[in-house]
């Protein structure tokens, strides 16, 4: 009986192996946030490092997004991530969506709950740990482009509503 469920659960691993990721999804960078708002070399690192795999179209995977089922549950991140937030389409969306993006930002890694914690399990990924200071630099950003935002657009522009 054991050996038949190991038997089938190696056969499911094999099949699941033909049912790879799209890796290329889009790679469209024509809203691209650095197009408006200026990023220091430093802070372009930590974005990439730490948050474009799952916040832009730039994602770089790794050997073990090739893998199934670990590919299936990595994809499911990045595009659940990207919906939220794309710093490739970032100049693309309203005004208000993009000043309510850097609230967001800043409340997500104040709360430390960005990047998520999986991205740095059994050390993948060591350089997305960020430190204190790296934390602080894009809380800066972030708030220097909404006062920018605020004070280039009239107030009613920045609010979000839905529609
Ligand atoms: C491994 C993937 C991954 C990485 C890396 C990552 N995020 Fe996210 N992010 C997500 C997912 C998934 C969501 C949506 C679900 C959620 O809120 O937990 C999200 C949501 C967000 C949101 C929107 C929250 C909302 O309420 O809509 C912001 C802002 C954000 N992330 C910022 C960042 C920043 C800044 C970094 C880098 C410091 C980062 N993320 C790194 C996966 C990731």
């Amino acid at each position: 009986m054991f050996k038949k469920i190991l038997y089938l659960l190696l056969i499911s691993f094999i099949v699941i192996q033909f049912f790879q990721i799209n890796k290329t999804p889009s790679n469209a960078l024509s809203g691209d946030i650095k197009t408006k708002y200026s990023v220091s070399e430093s802070l372009d690192k930590t974005l990439k490092v730490a948050c474009n795999d799952c916040h832009s179209n730039e994602t770089k995977y790794p050997w073990y997004a090739s893998i199934q089922p670990i590919g299936w549950w990595l994809q499911a991140h990045m595009n659940e991530g990207k919906k939220h937030l794309n710093f490739s389409n970032f100049t693309e969306r309203r005004i208000a969506y993009q000043n309510h993006k850097f609230e967001e930002i800043i409340e997500m890694v104040e709360k430390k709950e960005m990047p998520i914690p999986s991205y740095t399990w059994l050390g993948l990924h060591p350089e997305a740990k960020l430190t204190d200071p790296q934390r602080q630099e894009i809380i800066d950003w972030a708030k220097s482009n909404m006062s920018l935002l605020s004070s280039t657009y009239p107030p009613d522009s920045l609010v979000l509503k839905r529609n």
